[in-house]
């Protein structure tokens, strides 16, 4: 979503400006632009699409000053124009923001009827409008800003910038991340350490509520009842923040074929060096536990129903699964001894953090399991266990997916030793097969030519069918919003069982119907299912091992896996599934890493 970026520097900003809204090109969006101060003179240039348009504009209307903000923009309210495009000014006041005003609406009524008027449809525009008014009353830039603030309902993180002041930036975080940078006589915002990266490594992130006043000499920060607060300065490790793409052509190729070595890793952090035994946080303790709740997202949300199968089935403990956008909607019964997991590779995903902060005080422990240790959840959890997948830049969600899985099986082996249904030494012999998991993803891996060849043939369709049982019904519908979100193409993920009762009405010849089948203990009844399939002309494509594929018959096409224990199969199998997808994706000229409408974060309800 909205990205933002701000620096008080010591040199020309507007191309160090660009290149760090750059990095934070990941985050999706469809405008950018900056604004400066020079010799006290407000300026700004906005563009719609690609960064390259305001790099362009630069070129031909240069921007001059050594302070300014920035800004990338993901359409909320507003189409993407240029008139929408941030910043947003109004008189002196130049604002950036990323979130959503909830009260704009009234705010501009109230605007209008003190004569003042708005040029663009967004609700940013707003706040810029009401800081020029209180600034007209006469109130000084901070606090005519402090009393917008007041005013605002929603989510944001704000970053003004006003005429006449070179050397004063105001930052304000509610809901939306927002972190502050120390420099050599140079202060930053950024939406995160990777938008600052090359700049500084030294960071300080704010909290929830909390305002800060920028000056080259520091930053003075206040909580949310105006108390000045000191938050603490991190060291951020510049390896974890700095990013390319390694010798691949996208983000997306790197970040699946970084798997068996995430996978190895975070596998070790979580276990004794031995990897003979766990070593998760004693706070996570399931001896009590009689319910797990999981909550995500997207891609967090496969994860969670595949890790459905291994807390019932391994540790025998009841669990449910939620989209976190439902969640707190539909009045969820909560118990003292329910443990709730929340699920989320930025940690920053507005309805995941909405249904932490609903249980908050109502279940006996909160877990957040993360990639960005810093995030929100990660801080408002009880517990944060982090995937350690490392930064995940394209907007599809790949290591980070099998990552997560990970850290949820070695939980449900954890639930499944506390409540007495594994000893030590079975844990240990889990433990043993899942060291394995790491030459089984490189086997995967190594499917990608016939994956690639596979693929081809889907990138004329307009609608896919992906079939699974067990675990590799998750598995199916995340190959399937794979496949959807970076060719465009329709797909679903259906239970192989269900087909029959409805969905059976799609198929034909022209039906590519993609069946995820391990040989396992389900393999016969989605075999059986998939003769249903065959028998109507639909286009079947099998992904099975070799004993999977002797046994099933001729099928139009198929690809062989390794063998794999059955725990392993949803590692191993979202291989070929972002493989397909991203080889579609190729087959079809999308954009990989930024597919259109999406955002890597998603900050807004
Ligand atoms: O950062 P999160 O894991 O909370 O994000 C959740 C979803 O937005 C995310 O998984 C999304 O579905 C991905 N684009 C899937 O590839």
């Amino acid at each position: 979503m909205c990205g933002i970026v701000g620096i008080l520097g010591t040199h020309q900003v507007a191309p160090v400006i660009l290149e760090a809204l750059k990095r934070l090109e990941y985050r999706g969006y469809d405008s950018a632009g900056i604004a400066t101060v020079n010799a006290g003179h407000l300026d700004r240039r906005r563009a719609l699409g690609k960064l390259v348009n305001l790099s362009d504009l630069l070129v031909h209307e240069p921007l001059a000053g050594m302070a300014g903000i920035g800004h990338t923009r993901w359409a909320t309210h507003g189409a993407p124009t240029v008139a929408n495009a941030h910043p947003h000014r109004a008189g002196r006041v130049a604002v950036v923001h990323n979130g959503i005003i909830e009260n704009f609406r009234a705010l501009r009524s109230e605007l209008a009827a003190a004569g003042l008027a708005h040029e663009s449809d967004t609700d940013t525009e707003t706040i810029a409008v009401l800081t020029r008014h209180y600034m007209d009353q006469g109130m000084t830039p901070t606090e005519a800003a402090n009393a917008t603030l007041e005013r605002l309902e929603g989510a944001f993180a704000l970053a003004f910038l006003f005429e006449g002041e070179d050397d004063l930036m105001i930052g304000a975080r509610q809901g939306s991340p927002l972190a502050v940078g120390h420099g050599d006589g140079e202060m930053y915002l950024g939406s995160d350490a990777l938008a600052l990266a090359p700049l500084t490594d030294r960071i300080t992130y704010l909290d929830e509520g909390d305002r800060v006043v920028l000056t080259r000499a520091g930053a003075s920060i206040t909580d949310a009842q105006g108390r000045r607060a000191n938050r603490p300065l991190t060291r951020v490790r510049l390896d974890q923040a700095t990013v390319d793409k390694a010798g691949h052509r996208h983000f997306m190729a790197k970040e699946i074929a970084e798997q068996p070595a995430v996978l190895g890793a975070t596998m070790a952090f979580h276990c004794t060096p031995d990897k003979s035994a766990l070593a998760l946080p004693e706070r996570l303790d399931f001896t009590a536990c009689d319910r797990l709740i999981l909550v995500a997202c997207g891609t967090g949300y496969y994860a969670a129903q595949v890790a459905k199968y291994w807390f019932e089935g391994v540790a025998g403990l009841p669990c449910e699964t939620d989209i976190a956008s439902e969640y707190r909607y539909r009045q969820p019964v909560l118990g003292a001894r329910n443990m709730a997991v929340f699920i989320s590779q930025s940690g920053e995903t507005a309805d995941t953090l909405a249904a932490l902060r609903h249980v908050r005080g109502h279940v006996a422990c909160s877990v957040g399991v993360i990639n960005v240790p810093t995030s929100s959840i990660a801080r408002e959890s009880d517990v944060a266990l982090p995937i350690l997948a490392g930064p995940e830049i394209s907007v599809a969600s790949t290591k980070a997916f099998t990552a997560q899985l990970m850290v949820l099986l070695l939980m449900a082996l954890k639930a499944a030793q506390d409540r007495g249904k594994l000893s030590a030494q079975q844990v240990s012999d889990h433990l043993q097969l899942l060291q394995t998991l790491p030459g089984l993803m490189r086997a995967a891996l190594d499917r990608e030519p016939d994956i690639a060849e596979l693929a081809q043939g889907l990138a004329g369709v307009n609608h896919a069918l992906f079939l699974g049982r067990g675990p590799m019904l998750p598995l199916a519908s995340e190959a399937a919003l794979k496949l959807k979100e970076l060719s465009y193409i329709h797909a679903e993920g259906y239970a192989s069982g269900e087909l029959k009762h409805g969905p059976i009405a799609l198929i034909d010849e022209t039906m590519p119907v993609i069946v995820l089948a391990p040989r396992d203990s389900l393999f016969a009844k989605t075999v059986s299912n998939m003769q249903e399939v065959l028998a109507r002309q639909g286009r079947v494509v099998l992904f099975s091992d070799r004993a999977g594929l002797a046994e099933a018959g001729a099928v139009p096409q198929s690809l062989a896996m390794p063998e794999v224990p059955e725990m392993l199969a949803p590692f191993v199998y979202a291989v070929p599934a972002q493989l397909l997808a991203y080889h579609a994706a190729l087959a079809r000229g999308t954009d990989v890493d930024q597919p259109r409408n999406l955002a890597k974060s998603v900050t807004v309800e």
